[in-house]
């Protein structure tokens, strides 16, 4: 609970926006002129009420689909085990495309399960598509992440998993969907650039936006240089994303 200057209120309010603040009491005079808090009863009521129906639910079980480095995987692992992020959600299951890839050294390392299903040992992409759906109906889990996986997505996969699928980009979604995006925002140049979580839809890189982090773009920024920044700034946006999702801030 904070107690600010009154001038300060809309600021403040405004700035918790993502962790629903709200007030929930004013600041009074005593007879002695001396400061009190009063606390109204219902606000504070209606706001401890919506933190304990959440702490009360089971914590959603996340999987992550990866194809490679998996940086963003890393950045999820550590912000669901770090109870100061009070996310509540766990990374139960690593879902790679491809062999021998970073992202599944770093679940091994993190004792988290993992697999690699390749998708060249199926017919189809629905095939494919539906054995992942029943590797991850096998683990129960509750919200897929893509996080660098580098596969276009079958529209029965999508819409079984549909407001639990989100994805992060690259980019100030909608400019610039699909890939090579650092190279094209520098091409086109933008003074800023940034990355996008977004719930998946059919479209590429076409679904509702769920958070966005900005950077600027400096004089002489190459490619590489923005796709680190862009990095750090992903390594921000998608835990702030996930935990929008899985604490009730955001739905699709
Ligand atoms: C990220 O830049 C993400 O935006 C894109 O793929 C990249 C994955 O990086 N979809 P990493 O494997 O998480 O390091």
């Amino acid at each position: 609970m904070l107690v600010v200057n009154a001038a300060d209120k809309d600021f403040v309010v405004e700035s918790l926006l993502e962790h629903r603040g709200d007030v929930i009491g004013s600041v009074t005079k005593r007879l002695n002129n001396e400061p009190q808090v009063r606390i109204n009863e219902s606000a504070f009521a209606h706001n401890i009420g919506r933190v304990q129906r959440l702490l009360a639910e089971p914590v959603k079980r996340v999987a992550v689909l990866i194809s490679g480095n998996g940086s963003n995987l890393q950045a999820l692992i550590d912000s669901t085990r770090n109870s100061t992020m009070g996310m509540r959600a766990e990374i139960v299951f690593v879902l790679s495309n491809k062999e021998n890839v970073m992202g599944l050294e770093r679940a091994r390392k993190a004792g988290i399960a993992s697999k690699c299903l390749s998708h060249k040992d199926f017919k189809s992409r629905e095939d494919f598509d539906a054995a992942m759906t029943s590797l991850l109906e096998s683990h129960g889990i509750d919200v897929v992440c893509l996080a660098g996986f580098m596969r276009i997505l079958s529209g029965q996969f999508v819409s079984k998993w549909k407001g639990r699928l989100i994805n992060i980009h690259p980019s100030l979604l909608p400019k610039y969907p699909g890939l090579h995006v650092q190279r094209q925002a520098l091409e086109a140049g933008e003074k800023y650039s940034g990355c996008t979580v977004h719930f998946v839809d059919e479209g590429v890189d076409t679904g509702a936006i769920i958070f966005q982090r900005r950077v600027a773009i400096k004089e002489g920024e190459t490619e590489e240089s923005l796709t680190r920044k862009i990095h750090r700034a992903e390594h921000y946006a998608y835990p702030h994303a996930l935990r929008m999702l899985v604490n009730g801030q955001t739905s699709f």
